[in-house]
């Protein structure tokens, strides 16, 4: 992940994936999971915060009786460095025990945050388990995790928007777009400093 360096200003480049893309394929998704999942009443735990707005509209085309859940992870120090140290900010409220769950994630990358929460929620008896994330960076993967449901694949390069931020920045946007260096960022552009980032 060279892509963001420490100290430089950073901008927001080029849209990888349009919101009208995005609706279509979460639609596709609600569509599979309400078919996958009916009469089983699932859980679908948003892993937060990255996964907050694509739980929003995924939820609003499923169909079928289920409920939400939140659970909070930090696995990022500062930015984009990877870190495999992970821990829980904030639990889930009710028990998962024997429970069909789904969790909702913005982003797979190392796959180090999936493994530790899928152990923890083996470890809490759930009845099945599955992933659904929106963007998956397979070539980034360095523990094998099974993803079940895939919005998109993405290349090795640092994405924000759509629930998915940089320092807590640019969650806003309605479409994934790269985050690269700025040469210089100009007076009042929406930009922010890597500082912290490798
Ligand atoms: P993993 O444990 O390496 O799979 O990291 C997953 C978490 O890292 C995600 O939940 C995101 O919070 C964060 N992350 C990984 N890649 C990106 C990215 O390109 N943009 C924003 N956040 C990312
Ligand atoms: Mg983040």
């Amino acid at each position: 992940m060279d892509h963001v360096r420490k100290g430089r200003a950073v901008q927001v480049g080029r849209v990888l994936i349009t919101r009208e893309e995005i609706e279509t394929r979460v639609r596709e998704i609600a569509g599979q999971i309400s078919s996958d999942y009916a009469d089983r009443n699932p859980v679908l735990i948003s892993l937060l915060k990255g996964g907050f707005i694509f739980l929003a509209d995924l939820v609003r085309s499923i169909t079928i009786p289920h409920e939400v859940d939140f659970i909070t992870v930090h696995s990022y120090r500062d930015g984009i460095a990877r870190s495999e140290r992970i821990e829980i900010l904030s639990d889930l409220k009710r028990s998962v025990s024997d429970r069909d769950v789904i969790i909702i994630e913005g982003i797979v990358d190392t796959g180090h945050t999936l493994s530790f929460l899928e152990r923890m929620l083996e470890d809490r008896c759930v009845r099945s388990l599955r992933v659904c994330t929106l963007l998956d960076k397979p070539s980034c993967r360095e523990i094998k995790v099974p993803v079940d449901y895939v919005g998109f694949k993405v290349p090795d390069v640092f994405v924000v928007g759509y629930g998915l931020d940089f320092m807590e920045r640019f969650r806003n946007l309605a479409y994934i777009a790269e985050l690269t260096n700025a040469p210089a960022a100009p007076e009042g552009k929406e930009s922010g400093t890597a500082a912290g980032a490798k």
